[in-house]
């Protein structure tokens, strides 16, 4: 087996994987400090941060034989025989060295600065740096610039790792950031009238591993040690990027990409980036409705869940036709509920998949082969991104517990146009959509052509307005569920909020109507149900997911866990703050 020397002490290198000195060492549990490098971009070892004691070891006689200088982790390939020192006092010298100098021209703005809190310059000056400098010429104080509409650059916090500049060379294919000047005067800049303008844009910001780059629409909100994180999954299209929802105080305040190297690698478009904000929008419901003689208002909760019960039961029992429409924004949890729910109280009932957004064309971004990471010592291989024309997170779920319930999958407009022919007496709709689905126009078609409806959603629609029960549900902030993502694969999102007054969460909502008692449902439990009854969803068999959440259809088998898989650059730095106070003579610079 191969084999590999850290600080002294032999370890076994993962099969098959082609792990950098950095990777190796975290794997471990030793962390090698570090800005330039980064798991999805090329390896360029301009900052010298990561400068360890590298050697070999022969397999044969066991002597060891050290590279006289220090060599950059992020650029030594871990190999059988290879040997690491991260923790002598020559590498230890060295990082207080490039801390030093890489803080010569930084401005000491932190308690400004929008990074404080993650920053990478701050928890390395900590742990890795000293208390005193020796500069005492005229700083460099380069200006601030605006070099995108969302995005600001704060030149003077720059450490020039480059991160953005191969981000947009390597990634999006735009080249919009390059490097001006030389030496001490080289800065990052777009060229001029030229802004970066890519879908991808708002990722240079998260690369950013010092305040320099900056995303206004955070500036100056929150301090990032009140948020509170959540691992989500953005519903903004069907690729099901993994995220991350920040949160304080009931509002969601941004988005950030989680790593998943099978879906969105560590990317996320500004589209879903910036779609936190319906979460937050205050025009959502905060109250159930009902018609009382001709007038919708406000009802207590059990008063419009009993009321829509009774009455679908009573045209259940009267012989009267129910059509329901189910979401691809509902969760597969949620899917599934309903679907029992209607198809228990008349076996005759229609299930249909609700409208299904589409805009424009998908758009694919494949990582350069050539100048990223492939070939170099990252060990995954690049994924292209793709932003789906198809803008809801769950087609493919709802899809397959329509194929269970029915054994067919009925689109939405097939449905209208058999409510508009009068074969249905009751209608039950759901949405979540961001976006309006029937105009005023569709909704009075809908409505003219049922006695009875009910609306299951967030927002007051023209639909909602001519409904006999509005339940006012939960945004996809404010539930845990899985969805199914364009691949087919089933991802687990946590809830962000608790939810708004006035409303319930779609699960609960459905499991009253349905009859289960015993309070508030637990997502995973449905899950665990759904997976015993309907073969694709074998793969959540127990309500589980892997990390990375599986593929429909697959057998459940345990795919990469966390333990497998690269530190997420972003984390890295927390891991750090966690290790302060554990190296000698480490203190703040300056
Ligand atoms: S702006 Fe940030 S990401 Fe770009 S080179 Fe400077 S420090 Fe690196
Ligand atoms: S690609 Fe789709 S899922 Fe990913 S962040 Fe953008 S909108 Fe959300
Ligand atoms: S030189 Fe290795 S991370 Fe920058």
């Amino acid at each position: 087996m191969a084999t590999i020397l850290i600080n002294g002490q032999e370890y076994p290198l993962p099969e098959g994987e082609k792990l950098n000195a950095i990777q190796a060492a975290q794997r471990i549990g030793v962390e090698i400090p570090y800005y330039c490098w980064h798991p999805s971009l090329s390896v360029v070892a301009n900052c010298r941060m990561c400068e360890i004691e590298v050697g070999s070891k022969d397999p044969k006689t066991g002597e060891i034989r050290m590279v006289p200088k220090l060599v950059p982790g992020c650029q030594t390939p871990a190999k059988d025989g290879t040997v690491l020192v991260t923790d002598s006092p020559k590498v230890v010298e060295h990082q207080r060295m490039i801390m030093e100098l890489l803080l010569l021209n930084h401005p000491l703005d932190c308690p400004v600065c929008d990074q404080a809190g993650e920053c990478g310059l701050q928890d390395y000056s900590y742990s890795n740096g000293q208390a005193v400098h020796r500069f005492v010429e005229e700083r460099v104080v380069n200006p601030r610039k605006e070099v995108a509409e969302t995005i600001q650059l704060n030149a003077d916090r720059c450490i020039m790792c480059t991160r953005c500049v191969r981000f947009t060379r390597e990634i999006t294919h735009t080249g919009e950031l390059q490097v001006i000047s030389r030496g001490s005067h080289a800065e990052i800049d777009i060229f001029p009238g030229h802004p970066v303008a890519n879908a991808l844009a708002g990722n240079v910001v998260d690369l950013c591993p010092v305040g320099a780059l900056l995303d206004k629409d955070f500036l100056h909100k929150q301090r990032v040690w009140f948020l509170s994180k959540h691992d989500g999954v953005c519903t903004r299209c069907s690729t099901g990027c993994n995220i991350s929802s920040e949160e304080n105080r009931g509002e969601i305040w941004r988005f950030k990409p989680r790593n998943n190297p099978l879906v969105n690698d560590y990317w996320i478009c500004d589209e879903g980036r910036y779609s936190y904000k319906s979460a937050n929008d205050p025009s959502l419901l905060t109250a159930m409705y009902a018609r009382i003689g001709n007038e919708l208002g406000p009802v207590l909760t059990d008063q419009a869940l009993k009321s829509a019960g009774q009455e679908l039961t009573k045209v259940a029992s009267e012989g009267g036709k129910i059509a329901a429409v189910i979401s691809p924004f509902l969760t597969v949890e949620e899917a599934y509920l309903l679907a029992g729910y209607i198809k228990g109280l008349s076996p005759d009932a229609v299930l249909a998949l609700g409208a299904v957004p589409v805009v424009g064309e998908d758009q694919t971004f494949t990582p350069d082969k050539v100048k990223g990471r492939n070939g170099d010592t990252s060990f995954l291989d690049p994924k292209p991104f793709t932003i789906h024309a198809e803008k809801c997170p769950n087609r493919k779920g709802v899809e397959a517990v329509l194929a269970h319930f029915q054994g067919e999958v009925i689109d939405f407009n097939a449905l209208t146009g058999r409510i508009a022919a009068g074969e249905f007496k009751a209608l039950y709709y759901t949405s979540g959509s961001p976006d309006l689905w029937a105009d005023e126009e569709a909704a009075r078609s809908l409505r003219s052509g049922v006695s009875y409806l009910v609306v299951q959603d967030t927002l007051v629609t023209p639909l909602a307005q001519l409904a006999d029960v509005v339940l006012a549900s939960a945004t996809f902030a404010e539930k845990a569920g899985s969805y199914v993502n364009a691949d087919g694969r089933l991802q687990y999102a946590e809830a962000a909020l608790p939810p708004r007054d006035g409303s319930l969460p779609d699960l609960d909502i459905l499991a009253i109507l349905g009859g289960r008692s015993g309070g508030p449902v637990e997502s995973s439990a449905v899950l665990a149900e759904l997976a015993a009854k309907i073969p694709a969803f074998g793969v959540a068999a127990g309500g589980k997911l892997p990390t990375y959440g599986a593929l429909l259809g697959d057998a459940p088998a345990p795919l990469p866990t966390n333990g497998d898989a690269p530190t997420p650059f972003i984390d890295a730095w927390s891991k750090t703050r966690a290790q302060i106070g554990t190296r000698s003579g480490a203190g703040a610079t300056r």
